[in-house]
């Protein structure tokens, strides 16, 4: 294992865990400065097994983010390490833009410490937003809210990833206006939010290549066997088989879009487990299928005009049975109706039709604006 440990502390003088968990690790490691350029400014709270700090890149003189991994525990952890440095290369020349810009990356210390810089996101995370603003914000700035992050989730599905990390932390709210254009073959939208932490994902097709790196196939050897610590991020076939988990993967962050939509709604936590356990033994006992209705209830009971179809695109989200799950892309096809196209059902029954397969329905008089391609209308 490459660690601090197999080497004889050749350069630490305090215990491990104490340097790892300080405050300010890096007054006690003297590291101030990456490569000459990077210097790092504030620490980050929180991160589960890296440290984030806002920092200042001093050949550019721009603000960016500096992550560490300090001491990797496992081949694991770097693993996730990597795969976030190697996903954000991956997503760096896609638009519109869903990751942040990466600038660097690299290890120091032979390996003990390996560093990730990107651009500083000027914008608040979801969080943020939710505890600070949601009481301010009306029925359509709420759909809005969802619109951008069901946006944000469908573009990293289409070049075939999925986050599996997504939880309000983890996505960025730029301070731009969102761009409503689409959905068609030649027009994105560009929601102007950017997803953060992107150690957990997973991209199907470098499972099948040979020659991939070394940690991608560490990563696959215990994708299906662990998963990360929120609730948001941990739908409930995260206990079943692995090759069910492999066959639904796709469907894995519509459940985190699911509890986001509850929430976003209705300003609560749609679940409240004490414990993991809790959480497991609510799937075994089947609880959780009241759970889910009476967080639909909610959603209905708020009796505004969108009430009936939102319970039933959460319901579609929020699905159990990962098989059954609505797609992210569909999620923000609904919000795209919903909001530009301005489009109501009819009646609950027209609600249940179209959140059954939201891409082929179209309504009496068809749509205003979404065709298949402005080419096909010649
Ligand atoms: N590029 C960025 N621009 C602006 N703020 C950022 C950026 N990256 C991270 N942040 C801020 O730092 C916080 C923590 O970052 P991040 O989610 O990447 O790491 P983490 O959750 O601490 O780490 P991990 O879960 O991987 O251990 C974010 O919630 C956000 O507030
Ligand atoms: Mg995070």
């Amino acid at each position: 294992m490459n660690s601090v440990f197999s080497r004889g502390q050749h350069w630490l003088s305090k215990p491990l865990e104490a340097l790892i968990g300080s405050a300010d690790p890096i007054a006690r490691l003297g590291l101030r400065t990456i490569n000459k350029r990077f210097r790092l400014e504030s620490a980050i709270a929180g991160g589960k097994s890296s440290k984030t700090f806002f920092g200042k890149d001093l050949e550019q003189g721009d603000l960016v983010v500096i992550k560490l991994l300090m001491f990797p525990r496992s081949d694991l952890e770097s693993a996730l390490f990597q795969n976030e440095i190697h996903t954000l290369h991956h997503f760096d020349d896609i638009q519109p833009r869903i990751t942040p810009r990466i600038i660097a990356s690299g290890e120091l210390y032979e390996g003990d410490i390996m560093y990730l810089v990107t651009e500083k996101v000027e914008g608040r995370t979801l969080e943020r937003y939710l505890q600070d603003d949601l009481s301010f914000l009306n029925l359509n700035g709420k759909l809005e809210l969802f619109h951008r992050v069901a946006s944000c989730v469908a573009h990293c599905l289409g070049p075939g990833w999925n986050h599996r990390d997504l939880h309000p932390g983890n996505v960025l709210l730029l301070e731009q206006t969102p761009i409503w254009l689409g959905p068609s073959l030649y027009s994105q939208p560009d929601p102007k939010t950017v997803l953060l932490d992107w150690g957990q994902s997973y991209c199907d097709l470098f499972a099948r290549f040979d020659d991939a790196p070394p940690f991608i196939e560490t990563l696959h050897g215990c994708y299906f066997k662990s998963f990360t610590a929120s609730l948001y991020s941990s739908p409930p076939e995260i206990f079943s088989e692995p090759e069910y988990q492999h066959r639904t993967i796709g469907l894995y962050d519509s459940w985190s879009l699911g509890l986001i939509l509850h929430r976003i709604l209705t300003g609560k936590n749609c679940f409240e487990f004490r414990s993991l356990g809790d959480y497991a033994q609510s799937l075994a006992n089947k609880n959780i299928h009241t759970l889910i209705d009476s967080a639909a209830s909610q959603i209905l009971r708020q009796g505004n005009e969108h009430s009936f179809l939102l319970s039933q695109l959460f319901r579609r989200l929020a699905c159990v049975d990962a098989a059954q799950r609505l797609h992210a892309g569909s999620a923000a096809r609904v919000l795209w109706d919903l909001t530009i196209e301005g489009w109501r059902p009819a009646s609950e029954a027209e609600a249940i039709m179209y959140i059954a397969d939201p891409h082929s329905f179209v309504p009496e008089g068809g749509w205003k604006y979404s065709r298949l391609s402005e080419i096909d209308e010649g």
